[in-house]
């Protein structure tokens, strides 16, 4: 069952701000300094979009952004946000679905991945890696489990409270650095946050 995070797009940036503070606000603004002026940039899975208004905070213009959102109530969301002069097409889809093209500088996956069983992962990841350039960027922030108790308990509850509200399809964390080892990536910038539970990487190829 594809995730649709509709029903929790109202409540989704306060809840995740009394959970996580801004941990995960500034995990992913942490990456946006890669971001080079003029660039064509996908963003896959941003959300209620503050993440574009992060984006136009640092370059103001001459981004090309696509932006692509499978709930449409986030998306509604992120289409009312402020862009400055950049340019963004918003698509309402599930990244797997859409013909792009391939030619994009920068593309950031921001808690995307953990949504997925490893069959989708696989899946969504070979079709975002068909996308990027071959000397693109690759941002991507997520989860991760370092052996700390808590966070298998935090886990658990988030993969059961987006089951029920949002009909989730993963109940455990996907592998999602092994996809970037194994198509051949690099990291070149990496960060932890919230005790190491949420790590950010810049990756090249
Ligand atoms: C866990 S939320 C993270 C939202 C945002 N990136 C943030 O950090 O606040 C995952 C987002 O990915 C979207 N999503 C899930 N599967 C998707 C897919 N296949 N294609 C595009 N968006 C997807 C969901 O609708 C949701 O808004």
């Amino acid at each position: 069952m594809a995730a649709n995070y509709n029903n929790s797009a109202w409540f989704y940036d306060r809840l995740s701000r009394i959970v996580y503070g801004k941990a995960l606000v500034n995990a992913q603004v942490y990456l946006l300094k890669h971001v080079p002026a003029n660039s064509n940039v996908l963003i896959a899975g941003g959300g209620t979009g503050w993440i574009l208004e992060e984006l136009s905070n640092i370059h103001p213009t001459g981004l090309n952004i696509t932006y692509v959102e499978i709930a449409e109530h986030m998306m509604a969301l992120s289409q009312k946000r402020n862009i400055a002069s950049n340019k963004v097409t918003f698509i309402n889809d599930a990244i797997e679905n859409i013909v792009l093209s391939t030619d994009f500088d920068v593309v950031i996956t921001p808690f995307l991945f953990d949504n997925f069983t490893e069959q989708t992962l696989e899946k969504v990841f070979a079709h975002i890696h068909s996308l990027l350039k071959r000397d693109g960027l690759w941002l991507n922030t997520d989860f991760q489990l370092t052996g700390k108790w808590w966070q298998q308990v935090l886990l658990k509850t988030m993969f059961l409270f987006f089951k029920v509200i949002c009909g989730i399809e993963a109940s455990r964390l996907p592998a999602i650095g092994r996809r970037f080892t194994e198509a051949g990536y690099k990291v070149v910038d990496r960060k932890t946050f919230f005790g190491d539970f949420i790590v950010t990487e810049v990756y090249t190829r």
